[in-house]
C-alpha cells in the first residue's frame, strides 16, 4: 500500500455500501422536482421533464378502485405474485394488443414498469454479464443493471438515424459476455419506433447468438404518423416474440398501465417471461415488496380488460403536440429535432448551439444549456447526459398545449440570442 492509499475502513466505518453509493440520483425526477419547487414558490415555470401523461386516470378505472377498496379481501395480503384474475387479464390483453399468447403463470404484476425491470435484471444476471442497451437510454437502465452486477454496454444511435441502430452496431458491441439485448421501442427519451422489418432483424440476430432480450413495451400504444400507420395495416404492434418466435423462450417483455392510462401514480406494471424466469423473479419480489397494492391491482384490472378509447383520446392530444413541438424546435437555428414517432417525447440535438454566446454565458454542454434555459426563460428541459448522450435535451410533451407553445417560444426567443 503507498502512503497515497488511504487505510481500508472496516465494514462498521463504511456509511454505505459501494454498490447502493454507486447509484446517482434519476436525472429527469430531478428535473421535475426542480420545476415542481421553482413553480410552487410562485415562479412562471413551464416543465417539459415529466415523463407522464397530464391527464386523470379514466372515471371508470378510479371506480373500480374506490369499490376495491371498500371490500375487506383486499385489506388483506394476496398472492405475490399478482392477483390471478389480473394476470389472466394481462396475458388477454396480451393477445389483443400483440397477437402473443402467454399463460397467466408466464406474468409478475410488479410495482410499476421499475421495478419489472430491477426484477428481470436482478433474475437474469450473474456478475460481469454485459446488456447491451441501445443510447440514447433511459436512465433507469444502467443503474438497474449495475446494481444486479451487470454490465451496461451502451451502443449510441444519433439523429441522422432517427435513433435507431443497425444490427452492425449491435454486433460491435457483442463480446463473449454478452448475455442480454435491451430493446425498447418505442424509445424513452427519443420517441423512436423500429419498423417491424428492423424489429425482425435485430430478433433474428439475437436469436442466432443465443442472446436473451429484454423488451420493453410501455409506450406501446403511444404511436403516430408512420408507425401508428404500420401498426394498424397489421392490427398490432412488432412484438419481438411474435415477429421472432424462437426468441421466446429467452425473452422477457416489460410493460405496464403507467402510460396507456395516465396510471403513473397507481405503481402497477408487469413482466411476462419463460415460466423458470417468472417463477424466480416471483420468489425475488415475494421477500422484497409481496403484493403490489391490491387497490392498484383492481384498477389495472379494469384498464386491462377495458377498451382503449381513453388512451386514443390522448393519443390524439399527444400527436397534435407533437407536430408542433417539433416544427417549433426545428424552427431554432442550430437545433435538429428527427420526428419522433412514439411515447411522447422530443429529442433534439443541440450539438451546434454549444460553446455560443447567450446571455453573456457560454454553455459547453447541454447540462449547461439547460441550466441556462431554466434560468433566463424558466424552462425546464432534460439535457441529453441524463440519456448517456450529451450534446441533446428531452423535452416531454405531455402538458397542456398552451403551456407547450409559450414553453417552445420561450426557448426560440432565448436561442435566437445566440451568438458565436
Ligand atoms: C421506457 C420506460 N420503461 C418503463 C418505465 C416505468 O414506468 P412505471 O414504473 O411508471 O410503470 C418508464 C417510465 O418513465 C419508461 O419511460
Amino acid at each position: 500500500m503507498t502512503a497515497a492509499t488511504p487505510p481500508a475502513q472496516s465494514p462498521s466505518e463504511r456509511r454505505l455500501s459501494a454498490r447502493i453509493s454507486a447509484i446517482s440520483e434519476s436525472a429527469t425526477l430531478a428535473v421535475d422536482a426542480k420545476a415542481k419547487a421553482l413553480k410552487a414558490a410562485g415562479r412562471p415555470v413551464i416543465g417539459f421533464g415529466a415523463g407522464e401523461p397530464d391527464f386523470p386516470t379514466p372515471d371508470y378505472i378510479v371506480d373500480a378502485a374506490v369499490a376495491a377498496a371498500r371490500e375487506p379481501k383486499n385489506h388483506r395480503y394476496t398472492p405475490a405474485g399478482g392477483l390471478p384474475e389480473l394476470k389472466s387479464a394481462i396475458a388477454a390483453k396480451t393477445l389483443r394488443d400483440s397477437g402473443y399468447e402467454v399463460e397467466a403463470s408466464q406474468v409478475l404484476v410488479t410495482n410499476g414498469g421499475k421495478q419489472a425491470i430491477y426484477q428481470a435484471f436482478a433474475t437474469l444476471l450473474d456478475p460481469g454479464d454485459e446488456v447491451i442497451v441501445p443510447a440514447p437510454y433511459w436512465t433507469t437502465y444502467p443503474e438497474s443493471i449495475q446494481l444486479a452486477g451487470g454490465v451496461p454496454v451502451p451502443v449510441v444511435a444519433d439523429e441522422t438515424t432517427g435513433y435507431r441502430l443497425s444490427v452492425e452496431q449491435l454486433e460491435a458491441a457483442r463480446t463473449e459476455r454478452t448475455k442480454v439485448l435491451l430493446f425498447v421501442s418505442p424509445s424513452n427519451p427519443t420517441g423512436a419506433v423500429y419498423p417491424r422489418e428492423q424489429v425482425e432483424e435485430i430478433g433474428r440476430w439475437a436469436a442466432g447468438h443465443g442472446l436473451w432480450v429484454l423488451t420493453d413495451e410501455i409506450y406501446e400504444h403511444l404511436v403516430y404518423g408512420e408507425a401508428a400507420a404500420r401498426a394498424e395495416a397489421d392490427g398490432r404492434s412488432a412484438s419481438l416474440p411474435m415477429v421472432v418466435p424462437e426468441l421466446r423462450d429467452k425473452c422477457v417483455i416489460v410493460n405496464g398501465v403507467a402510460k396507456t392510462y395516465a396510471m403513473t401514480g397507481w405503481r402497477v406494471g408487469w413482466i411476462i417471461g419463460p415460466q423458470d424466469v417468472v417463477k424466480a423473479a416471483t420468489n425475488l419480489q415475494s421477500h422484497a415488496t409481496s403484493n403490489v397494492s391490491n387497490v392498484s391491482q383492481a384498477a389495472a384490472l379494469a384498464a386491462v380488460s377495458g377498451g382503449l378509447e381513453a388512451v386514443a383520446t390522448m393519443r390524439e392530444a399527444f400527436d397534435r403536440r407533437r407536430r408542433t413541438i417539433v416544427r417549433m424546435l426545428n424552427e431554432i437555428d442550430g437545433v435538429f429535432c428527427p420526428e419522433p414517432e412514439g411515447a411522447f417525447y422530443a429529442y433534439p440535438s443541440v450539438k451546434e448551439l454549444l460553446g455560443k454566446d447567450i446571455r453573456g454565458k457560454r454553455p459547453a454542454t447541454s447540462v449547461e444549456l439547460a441550466a441556462v434555459i431554466l434560468e433566463e426563460v424558466e424552462v425546464a428541459v432534460v439535457p441529453g447526459e441524463a440519456f448517456g448522450t450529451p450534446g441533446y435535451l428531452r423535452l416531454s410533451y405531455a402538458l397542456g398545449d398552451e403551456d407547450l407553445v409559450e414553453g417552445v417560444s420561450r426557448i426560440q426567443k432565448l436561442l435566437a440570442e445566440a451568438r458565436d
